[in-house]
């Protein structure tokens, strides 16, 4: 079993809701500190893929875990962010949308899932550091990361965040639509029996309602120089 207490190794965990913008920050620091990312929302997302891919409805236990026994996810960082490759297909455009985010919700509420997960995403502790983002990096997967933080924003702000990047992407749909699943996936994310979305004790809370993405970034940057001597970007 791969050590998630491995204190040579540094370890950033960054949680939040739907949209709070952990995924933009998160790749933003891996690429400036050239550390190892790991999205844990694109791996639930990539197992809700598979699992429609294959036709297996979600309550199929038994089957989505195969699914994930088996599938290889890599994460490859590029000029327009996070690429998730599954089986030599980029999938990333595929799992963006709000259909794919609400579907992992659901399959994330399934206890041995998460389970069969917390090696696969152990194993992207990496010299010479991590960035983890997602729900429960720093409750369940990786308590001992020397630094937690946790992030928040507005439901409205999250709407616009996520709304302007699926516009990007070439994908349109109604901000009171986004409102309502981010809504409803916050409800779910935070009210699971397994590993809820809850900041751990240790986190720093960040409320970005009203901050830029820079300057997001330049108080985790602050809060990293601070905790590992190493960091001098
Ligand atoms: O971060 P995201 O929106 O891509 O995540 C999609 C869903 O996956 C999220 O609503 C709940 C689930 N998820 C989870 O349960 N645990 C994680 N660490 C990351 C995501």
């Amino acid at each position: 079993m791969l050590n998630s207490n491995n204190f040579d190794i540094p370890v950033i965990t960054i949680d939040g809701p739907s949209g709070a913008g952990k995924g933009t920050i998160a790749s933003n620091l891996s690429s400036l500190f050239g550390w190892n990312l790991l999205n844990s929302g694109y791996i639930y997302r990539s197992t809700a893929f598979l699992a429609k891919k294959n036709s297996v409805p979600i309550s199929e236990e038994s089957k989505v875990l195969e699914i994930v026994r088996e599938a290889n996810f890599e994460f490859r960082i590029s000029s327009n962010g996070t690429k998730v490759i599954c089986e030599e297909e980029d999938i990333t455009d595929k799992i963006s949308d709000e259909y794919y985010g609400s579907l992992a919700s659901k399959i994330a509420i399934n206890k041995k899932l998460r389970s069969e997960l917390v090696e696969k995403q152990r194993s992207f502790i990496k010299p010479p550091g991590l960035i983890a983002e997602g729900r429960d990096m720093g409750t369940v997967i990786f308590p001992n990361a020397q630094l937690k933080v946790f992030i928040t924003a507005g439901v409205e702000e999250r709407a616009n965040r996520r709304c302007n990047q699926l516009k990007e992407m070439g994908i349109t749909v109604k901000i009171s639509h986004l409102i309502d699943e981010i809504l409803a996936r916050d409800e779910r994310d935070r009210n699971r029996l397994e590993s809820p979305l809850v900041p751990h004790f240790d986190s720093v809370l960040i409320d970005s309602t009203c901050l830029s993405v820079g300057e997001v970034i330049g108080l985790v940057k602050n809060l990293a120089r601070k905790r590992f001597e190493k960091i001098d970007n």
